[in-house]
């Protein structure tokens, strides 16, 4: 299913897939404890609590959970307004990413309310009370919201996504045909927002050599590109059991991807392309 417009969006809270509780089984100093309850805005009569995750490195201590109370009146509609919001008129030291609050730049990506998401298409009346903001899971966390990405562009790295090819240069654009160019439709539109990658159990365990969904999805992208000439090269680097083959169509990727892509799907394309050069 491809998103074409905002309505399309799903607006209802999902159920939180996975009720362990936060703290079970981890370490006693990385376990999250209460923080600070900010006071609510003098004379604010529409109120919203949120409980939002805050990690400083630089400073002792576990990570703790704040609450704060948004003013709705004077807030806009997205959980990435009242993290502005919050940072704006509460506490400054507040750090998560975000660039273009429209859903195009993948930088605001969190967890929320047990779902990983954009936080500029997420709308603050979906959220339950108080709602929930962690950073995604199975990161590093650099501070609060913002989550280490490094290994996870390095993999993007690894599968060279750029158009590759081998015949000379043409004295114009290398052309496709409308057909061929519909093949790139739900993969081209990725924002590598992670999203997937952070909700896939087989990431979780396997990380460092399993590539996890949106790389895949990104490398599907070049394989399924009419005008690429390196498709052999690149099923020769994701034969793997590794980098490929530990997805186990689980499909978390696909039931968060906040652009409604389908990385399962590209990834069930690639094991295919890989059988039929075989035979
Ligand atoms: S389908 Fe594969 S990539 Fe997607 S969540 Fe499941 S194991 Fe991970
Ligand atoms: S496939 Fe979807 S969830 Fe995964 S990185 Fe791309 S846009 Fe984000
Ligand atoms: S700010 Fe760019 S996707 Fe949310």
């Amino acid at each position: 299913m491809i998103i074409e417009s905002s309505d399309q969006v799903p607006r209802t809270t999902l159920l939180k897939r996975f009720p362990v509780p936060r703290n079970f089984n981890v370490a006693p100093e990385s376990r999250i404890e209460r923080g600070r309850t900010w006071p609510a805005p003098v004379g604010a009569t529409r109120l919203k609590a949120f409980d939002v995750y805050r990690y400083d490195p630089d400073a002792d201590g576990n990570p703790r959970l704040d609450t704060f109370e948004v003013n709705l009146d004077d807030c806009g509609p997205m959980v990435l307004d009242a993290l502005i919001w919050i940072k704006t008129k509460v506490d400054p030291t507040l750090a998560f990413r975000r660039s273009c609050r429209e859903g195009v730049c993948g930088s605001c990506s969190m967890n929320m309310d047990g779902t990983n998401w954009l936080a500029c298409t997420r709308f603050i009346s979906d959220m339950g009370t108080p709602a929930t903001i962690y950073p995604l899971a199975n990161m590093r966390i650099i501070k609060d919201l913002v989550p280490d990405t490094t290994h996870l562009f390095a993999q993007y790295e690894m599968i060279e996504p750029w158009l590759q090819v081998k015949t000379p240069d043409p004295e114009r654009e290398r052309l496709q045909s409308p057909e061929e160019r519909t093949k790139v439709d739900g993969y081209y539109e990725c924002i590598l927002c992670f999203c997937c990658t952070s909700g896939c159990p087989s990431h979780w365990w396997n990380g460092d050599r399993f590539l996890g969904p949106a790389v895949l999805l990104q490398a599907f992208r070049w394989l399924a590109d009419s005008r690429d000439e390196a498709t052999g090269e690149r099923l020769d680097g994701l034969e793997d059991p590794f980098r490929l083959y530990r997805c186990h169509t689980i499909l978390n990727c696909t039931r968060t991807c906040p652009k409604g892509l389908n990385p399962g799907k590209a990834i069930a394309e690639i094991k295919k392309m890989i059988i039929e050069r075989q035979i």
